[in-house]
């Protein structure tokens, strides 16, 4: 089975593109999605060691309009979280685009090369452009992605298996645009910072469950099944932001291949196991969107399907 390419080293730059798409285009966009590992190549191929990447996910309400098939097993509207204090927006989206590379010319040059094949049938409703800040850091200064699984690790914690035949292979993606209120995070001292993370500033090392504060965010991010194992999702969270519209914001995605894991983790987050103790990152974060996205393995994306 071929899967998209969700796993990957850490790139430089990133966009994330999300659209919805017009009543009557369905057909349009159906037909679209065969070619978009064609564009990739054709920008791809330009630069290879760019390593250009597109993730391409497809929201609950287009699926239903776009194919007749089922619904693939976790593939819902996101749902907002309403916490005490914070709350997990659900906001549009039908598709999304998560395009890496090295370099920003390469993801624009396709977001371009994508929203113009669709401009007739599609509206942006949100787009990002990421890049790497310093050692891997979010713009809360903390290294962001230290714990994610790796390797073989990884594709098994994104990758559907046979619980779903029909759609083996795919994956499931959460993205939320998340933006921080920088004053206040930095009116905090490092101690205080370190404390709200569960991790050093400067060297990343985690702090000792004995003295992890119970609404540390790495407290509250990870989650175990029933028998005690760590249940993981891949992230690839990216800084963004704009100085003159004192924006700082960090886009998070996080890929699974069961969405109730990334689901139990912002539940955790933002009302709290058990409820009251939110996470303290969510006192300086605060999500301005969040959808929730099918990931088709590469195989059924190329191919055609029924259509409603
Ligand atoms: C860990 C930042 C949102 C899930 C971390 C770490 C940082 C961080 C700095 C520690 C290093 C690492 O292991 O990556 C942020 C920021 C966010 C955000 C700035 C948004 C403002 C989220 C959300 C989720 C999440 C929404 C899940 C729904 C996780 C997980 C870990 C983690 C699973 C690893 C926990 C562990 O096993 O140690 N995050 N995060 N994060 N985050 Fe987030």
């Amino acid at each position: 089975m071929v899967v998209q390419q969700i796993v990957a080293r850490p790139t430089r730059t990133a966009m994330f593109l999300v659209l919805t798409v017009a009543p009557g285009s369905e057909g349009a966009v159906r037909e679209f999605i065969t070619n978009v590992s064609g564009l990739t190549r054709t920008v791809s191929f330009r630069v290879p060691d760019d390593q250009l990447i597109c993730v391409t996910g497809i929201g609950a309400h287009l699926w239903d309009r776009m194919f007749d098939l089922p619904r693939p097993r976790g593939l819902h509207p996101f749902q907002p979280i309403v916490g005490a204090n914070h709350t997990a927006v659900s906001t549009p989206g039908d598709l999304l685009f998560h395009l890496r590379a090295d370099s920003l010319d390469l993801c624009f040059e396709l977001a371009h090369l994508i929203t113009d094949a669709l401009k007739d049938h599609v509206t942006v409703v949100d787009e990002v452009h990421g890049f790497k800040f310093f050692d891997e850091r979010d713009l809360l200064g903390f290294v962001d992605g230290t714990e994610n699984p790796e390797a073989d690790d990884a594709v098994a914690a994104v990758t559907i298996g046979n619980d779903d035949e029909a759609y083996a292979g795919g994956s499931y993606v959460i993205v939320q645009r998340y933006l921080h209120d920088l004053d206040a995070w930095n009116a905090l001292s490092t101690e205080e910072q370190e404390r709200a993370i569960g991790r050093r500033k400067v060297n990343d090392l985690e702090i000792p469950d004995a003295d992890k504060a119970a609404d540390a965010h790495i407290a509250l991010a990870s989650v175990d099944d029933a028998d005690g194992n760590q249940q993981q999702i891949v992230r690839d969270n990216m800084p963004f932001g704009r100085i003159g519209a004192d924006e700082f914001g960090t886009y998070f995605i996080g890929y699974a291949k069961d969405p109730a894991i990334t689901e139990r983790m912002l539940h955790r987050m933002f009302v709290g196991e058990p409820p009251g103790t939110s996470d303290r990152i969510l006192d300086f974060s605060t999500p301005r969107t969040g959808s929730l996205y099918f990931v088709p393995s590469a195989a059924f994306l190329d191919e055609d399907h029924p259509a409603v």
